[in-house]
């Protein structure tokens, strides 16, 4: 039997129905390094960048400039960097910021400094800021980051706990003075020290007041496919526990299904693709944030200081993606919560077809979802 499900179908159509030149999300990876973080859990963990000079602020302007009338919301981060170890942050966000893009920075504020802050609030138009602090004190702050020991007081200062609370102070203060509507939050992925009793409230305590948010997760499984001893245990069982402890607290969303670290293997193409791009710190573009690293070459589409990002963006190397296994000829399943959720939600739709019409998925020429859908009218 297949199934049918009018919203997976919705949505299938309106992917294949999006011009691909034209993204819905630019990512951006800007970052050198991690400074003295060095984070056991992170996705990225261990995983080389590809090699290659940084982008300079000027280059971020051209790519800004190159999309013409196109606006799609731009992420800066990173999935093995911390986006404001670039020599030049504040640049970036100008030439993104300034031209009316809708901008998101996910960062670990270390680094969040007044030229930064003043950048994010200069301005018009969405703008959003994630801390990610995963801690509520200093002493596990810097163990849950395994803060490197350095001689260099300077950097030790920037990544202590009280110096990252102090940046967020400082901007909470900017935003409300210039940009109200700067969306700032906080990320809080629990690990067995803030399954603890009374140890998120204490959290919660100290950064309500500064932040429109606080998201509480559990962590995904590290993309080369380890995960931490140090996940809570019984974790449905907390999730739903602070649910309930956080219910009459609107700043607190926990995220509740994100219990289970593993990937889900629901689906076998990837949708997400067609409306986003990543560039990481070199220039080079690939398919989503996760795979902009030097274990998945393969997957890479291009390098801005070859081609225009829109011809990257309108290329036949890249529609040829579009229909690839993520197992056999992709080879990543490594896919972010968000990305897996939107393909996994349009998964029925291709699989139903999948079994309706089994001929035309063992026809080369025909494995074409575009086509599927068409013929199955
Ligand atoms: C990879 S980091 C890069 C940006 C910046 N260095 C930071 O840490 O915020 C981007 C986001 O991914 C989150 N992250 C990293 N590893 C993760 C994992 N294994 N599961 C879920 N989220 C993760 C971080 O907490 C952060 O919010
Ligand atoms: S979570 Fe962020 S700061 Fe930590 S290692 Fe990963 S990219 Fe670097």
């Amino acid at each position: 039997m297949a199934t049918f499900n009018y919203t997976s179908d919705y949505f299938w159509r309106l992917a294949l129905a999006h011009d691909p030149k034209n993204p819905m999300q630019l990512e951006l990876h800007p970052g050198l390094n991690c400074g003295l973080y060095r984070c056991q859990y992170c996705f990225g963990h261990g995983q080389p960048l590809n090699p290659g000079r940084y982008l300079s602020a000027g280059e971020y302007e051209a790519i800004a400039e190159s999309l013409g009338n196109s606006r799609p919301t731009v992420i800066i981060s990173g999935i093995a960097t911390e986006p404001l170890t670039h020599p030049d942050p504040a640049g970036i966000l100008r030439a993104f910021r300034s031209r009316g893009f809708p901008v998101g920075l996910y960062t670990k504020g270390h680094n969040l400094n007044t030229q930064v802050r003043e950048a994010l609030v200069d301005g018009p138009g969405e703008c959003f800021v994630t801390v990610s602090i995963d801690a509520g004190t200093s002493i596990d702050y810097k163990r849950i980051h395994n803060i490197a020991s350095s001689k260099n007081e300077e950097m030790v200062h920037a990544a202590s706990f009280e110096n990252i609370l102090d940046n967020i102070r400082a901007l909470s203060t900017l935003k409300r003075e210039h940009k109200p509507d700067l969306k700032l939050r906080a990320s809080i992925l629990v690990f067995e020290e803030m399954a603890q009793p009374g140890k998120l409230a204490d959290a919660v305590r100290l950064l309500q007041d500064d932040v429109d948010l606080i998201r509480v997760a559990i962590a995904q499984d590290r993309n080369d496919g380890q995960r931490l001893d140090t996940l809570p245990q019984d974790r449905e069982a907390l999730l739903a526990q602070f649910s309930l402890e956080f219910s009459n607290n609107p700043k607190v969303a926990i995220l509740t299904n994100s219990n289970t670290p593993t990937r889900s293997t629901a689906f076998k193409r990837c949708i997400v693709q067609r409306t986003q791009v990543t560039i990481d710190k070199s220039g080079n573009v690939f398919p989503c944030p996760q795979v902009a690293l030097a274990p998945y070459e393969n997957l890479k589409l291009g390098n801005v200081r070859d081609l225009s990002l829109p011809e990257i963006l309108d290329s036949d190397r890249r529609k040829s993606m579009f229909d690839m296994d993520i197992d056999t000829e992709m080879r990543c399943r490594i896919c972010d919560r968000k990305d897996e959720a939107i393909n996994a939600s349009v998964s029925g739709h291709f699989e139903a077809f999948n079994k309706i019409l089994p001929d035309v998925i063992e026809s080369p020429a025909q494995d074409n979802p575009s086509q599927i859908l068409f013929r199955s009218r």
